[in-house]
């Protein structure tokens, strides 16, 4: 099993005076035994490398066309981010599903993108809650994975991040149990298709996790690390996560 994963996801947040963050961050973590990640907006990527050079934190992109190059107005490719110093891509997040009409067809494509680039995919499914009441989380769960990787993923390339919509940015957490329960879930799933690559793969919770409920997340089976969002954005809060998954770990 690679190390396990704090990784932050900026969202459309963040300019260049935010980068005092990152600096904060990289002297507070010290040499954590986990890996650590953040995705700012691609606007920032070069600028966070530059600063994350030669120290533990990595630096990704939260989107990327699944085409190479072309005439895609306003698009970015998997080896433009790579260029500007990207080492992941998230690919599915729930709110580009939502706010792009994204299809698991769609981010298949660019999760191949990324891998054929050579970078890292964090792959994200979740359950509105009006899906998980109707007791459809599983399924959910399953067929986004289904759809959403490509055939070959490996351990090395691929991550996998559940997302329950309803608990993005809200505050509110699935119980301990349903965390567990979803996880335990992924790994079976990915197992079978994948083999003993599935069983490796780095499975991330995501979801108002933040420094008072880290430690409890991560001490469950099957969580291999975060993706963070709003406590991401605070060198305070995200190195408290970072501290906690490195204790876990
Ligand atoms: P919050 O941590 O702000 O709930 O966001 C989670 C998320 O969407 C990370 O990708």
């Amino acid at each position: 099993m690679k190390a396990k994963l704090a990784a932050g996801n900026w969202k459309m947040n963040g300019l260049g005076r935010d980068l005092s963050e990152v600096r904060a961050l990289i002297s507070a973590m010290g040499a954590p035994s986990c890996e650590v990640l953040i995705c700012p907006p691609a606007t920032l990527i070069d600028r966070m490398r530059i600063l994350a050079d030669e120290t533990v934190l990595q630096v990704g992109a939260q989107d990327c066309h699944a085409q190479a190059s072309g005439a895609h107005t306003g698009d970015t490719s998997v080896a433009m981010l790579a260029d500007a110093g990207a080492t992941h891509v998230i690919v599915g997040h729930s709110e580009r599903r939502a706010d792009h009409g994204e299809t698991d067809a769609q981010v298949q494509a660019k999760t191949q993108a990324v891998l054929g680039q050579g970078l890292v995919a964090i792959v994200c499914v979740g359950e509105t809650e009006t899906q998980r009441d109707a007791g459809q989380t599983l399924a959910i769960v399953g067929a986004q994975m289904r759809g959403s990787m490509p055939e070959g993923c490996t351990a090395q390339m691929v991550v996998v991040a559940y997302e329950p919509v309803w608990a993005i940015g809200t505050g509110r957490t699935p119980t301990l149990a349903q965390i567990e329960e979803v996880h335990a879930f992924m790994r079976r799933e990915l197992t079978e298709r994948f083999g003993s690559e599935g069983a490796a793969m780095r499975l991330l919770y995501g979801g108002s996790v933040k420094p008072s409920n880290a430690s409890e997340i991560f001490a469950l089976a099957n969580v291999d690390g975060a993706l963070v969002g709003g406590a991401s954005l605070k060198a305070a809060d995200f190195g408290q996560i970072v501290a906690a998954l490195g204790a876990a770990s």
